[in-house]
């Protein structure tokens, strides 16, 4: 019998304290305790090595996780992300309770794989990951815990194929990690939308490792295999390719994604949705290609009143419904804009005008930011100073 949420949950807990993870509710707890766990090397060592990972390559990131991996580190470490196990897990278990082989790609060390295998005796598992001192971690524990059915392999899943074949792949943070890539700008300023440019998605794929990724992973998806995918590919600039790099190896939605948010101990992490797909999907899920809704910050022209409060425009939206709200200006008179563009597509426009009794300022750009800030007539200066500095940041 599947087991309940409860039952999930609880079983959670106890795995992670197994591991020795500890759940935080205030960052002062747990960097009073990451105090006493680690030494001024140790922590001297992570700064660097993380560092590094930021701007470096396939083996700075390896390095990293290999450091982390050792035994007074990752259960200091880890344990920042235990809101996201408890985000993460119940989701893979329900997808495991629907399969036989599944393979976990870049596993780490294991933390969610133990987890499911413990869960699920009779179905087997692989997790294969490239930090070859995660993978030595992730075997022992595996071992201590006596399971049978799950086995791990050291593989670079970019560089190398991958063996056996699978009813579900799951990777979670682990496809598409390049956090500094700011994925794929829009047409223009004016619009959400990417165009369809096959050479910009295959530039996209190969500088983030996607694309290989991707095909050695549906490599060993048998016909009907399913995928659980959760990644940083929250901002519509990365989840536009990302999805299409997803649909081009026929990967289909089974259900609408859904949204990823969890604590780490420093701040509110809003991922990527986490996605449900098949090879050969019966259902019909339309891939959204629009920004995240944001109904909190409707535009009602009328709502614009004279205020007493000359501090505080009367109206400011840095959301991506800042567009339709520019658009709804009825009237408007553009007294000065810039648009400037750069080679690689990038491209800011901003622009100050005025509609009958009002100031405003609009700056949009390819990477789906959008600001739209009106005054009162009278406060027309601050527009002119504050359209003065943008144009010098995107300048500089
Ligand atoms: C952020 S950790 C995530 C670990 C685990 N999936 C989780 O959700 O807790 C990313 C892991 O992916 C692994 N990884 C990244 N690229 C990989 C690749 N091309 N092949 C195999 N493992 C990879 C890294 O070594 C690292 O252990």
């Amino acid at each position: 019998m599947f087991p309940s949420s409860d039952e999930i949950r609880a079983a959670l807990h106890e795995h992670l304290a197994w591991w020795g993870l500890r759940k935080f509710t205030t960052d002062h707890d747990y960097f009073a305790w990451q105090q006493q766990q680690f030494s001024p090397d140790n922590l001297k060592q992570l700064a660097s090595c993380a560092e590094r990972k930021r701007v470096g390559d396939r083996r700075d990131e390896i390095a990293f996780y290999d450091v982390a991996a050792h035994p007074t580190i990752f259960p200091v470490l880890y344990s920042q992300q235990y809101d996201y196990y408890e985000a993460i897990a119940p989701w893979m278990a329900v997808q495991c309770g629907a399969a036989k082989q599944i393979l976990d790609f870049g596993c780490g060390l294991g933390i969610l794989t133990s987890f499911c295998a413990r869960l699920f005796p009779e179905k087997s598992f692989v997790g294969v990951d490239r930090s070859l001192a995660s993978i030595a971690v992730a075997q022992k524990q595996a071992d201590r815990l006596g399971l049978r059915n799950l086995r791990f392999d050291c593989v670079d899943g970019e560089v190398q194929p991958l063996s056996g074949c699978y009813d579900l792949a799951v990777a979670t943070h682990a496809l598409f990690q390049a956090e500094h890539d700011p994925g794929l700008p829009s047409r223009s300023w004016r619009t959400f939308e990417r165009g369809n440019d096959p050479t910009l998605q295959a530039a996209f794929e190969q500088r983030t490792g996607l694309g290989r990724r991707l095909d050695n992973l549906v490599d060993v998806l048998s016909s009907e295999g399913r995928v659980m995918v959760c990644e940083k590919s929250r901002q519509l600039a990365r989840r536009v390719p990302f999805q299409r790099a997803l649909a081009a190896r026929g990967l289909q939605l089974i259900e609408p994604p859904i949204p990823v948010q969890y604590h780490t101990v420093e701040e509110l992490v809003e991922d990527g949705p986490c996605y449900r797909l098949q090879r050969r999907s019966q259902e019909n899920v339309i891939w959204d290609e629009s920004p995240e809704p944001d109904e909190d910050r409707p535009f009602a022209p009328e709502a614009i009143a004279i205020s007493s409060d000359a501090e505080h425009p009367l109206y400011e939206n840095h959301r991506p419904s800042a567009q339709t709200a520019w658009e709804q200006l009825m009237g408007r008179d553009v007294l000065a804009e810039t648009t400037r563009g750069e080679p690689d597509g990038r491209q800011v426009h901003v622009e100050r005008g005025r509609f009958p009794g009002f100031q405003y300022l609009y700056c949009a750009n390819t990477f789906d930011q959008r600001q739209l800030v009106i005054v009162e007539q009278a406060q027309a200066g601050i527009l002119e100073t504050y359209y003065r500095e943008i144009l010098c940041e995107i300048a500089s």
